[in-house]
């Protein structure tokens, strides 16, 4: 059971520090925060296992705005996730793009959690399956990769996938692809535990429910029970 928080463009420093402070999850969860990059070093040095939001293949180079491998695993970073849908979405991130990424990271010896999932428009044609395999086979099997199923209509919108929807997404995932898969979309600590009881969900991917200390120990707890 693996849950990990995607704080976003949230958090400087002091709040990393302070969320550290006030941090208590239980044992038995892998429990991992994703800090912007600037925040990294204050998380790990509170002890958190950390895990940056995006990480570049190259080695080093002319490449403005972007993070390499080495450069993270100087401050204790454990691991990556790598084409988040807000990333495809704003950014233009590709599944090429996403794909070489995690390469690079997992090679290195970094963990790598893989976002994938439809749009609302793509699941009200029919398409969710062959986005999903479309996103899925970019990514190569390695003992280090996870996935994360995050249906783009439920990511902020407090809209959520019911257990179902989940279940069979990450059936077929895991169809496609042997790895451990994560929920994500708007999980809250009144959702998370009947979420986190499916077969097939293996943890979960938090956004907003992982900027409050409290609500983040919740979520682990009901992985804990699931
Ligand atoms: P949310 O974000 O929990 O705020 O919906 C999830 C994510 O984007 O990883």
């Amino acid at each position: 059971m693996l849950i990990a928080g995607n704080w976003k463009m949230f958090k400087a420093q002091a709040e990393t520090r302070a969320f550290g402070a006030a941090f208590s999850p239980p044992a038995g969860v892998d429990v991992v925060v994703c800090p912007p990059f600037t925040s990294l070093a204050a998380a790990a040095e509170s002890g958190l296992t950390v895990y940056a939001q995006n990480v570049h293949w190259a080695e080093e180079g002319a490449y403005t705005g972007e993070i390499s491998i080495a450069m993270l695993k100087e401050l204790g970073v454990a691991g990556a996730i790598v084409g988040h849908s807000e990333r495809r979405q704003y950014f233009g991130e590709t599944d090429e793009g996403t794909a070489r990424r995690a390469a690079a990271a997992l090679a290195a010896g970094l963990r790598v959690i893989a976002c994938v999932g439809e749009l609302e428009a793509e699941r009200e044609a029919g398409e969710t399956e062959a986005v999903l395999r479309r996103q899925v086979s970019a990514l190569d099997l390695h003992p280090g990769l996870v996935v994360a199923y995050e249906p783009v209509w439920a990511i902020g919108t407090g809209k959520t996938a019911t257990p179902e929807i989940a279940q069979h997404a990450h059936a077929f995932i895991k169809s496609l692809l042997d790895v451990p898969v994560l929920y994500g979309g708007s999980v809250k600590p009144d959702n998370a535990a009947e979420l986190l009881a499916q077969p097939a969900v293996d943890g979960a991917l938090v956004g907003g429910a992982s900027l409050d200390p409290d609500s983040f120990a919740a979520i682990c707890r009901a992985g804990l029970l699931s």
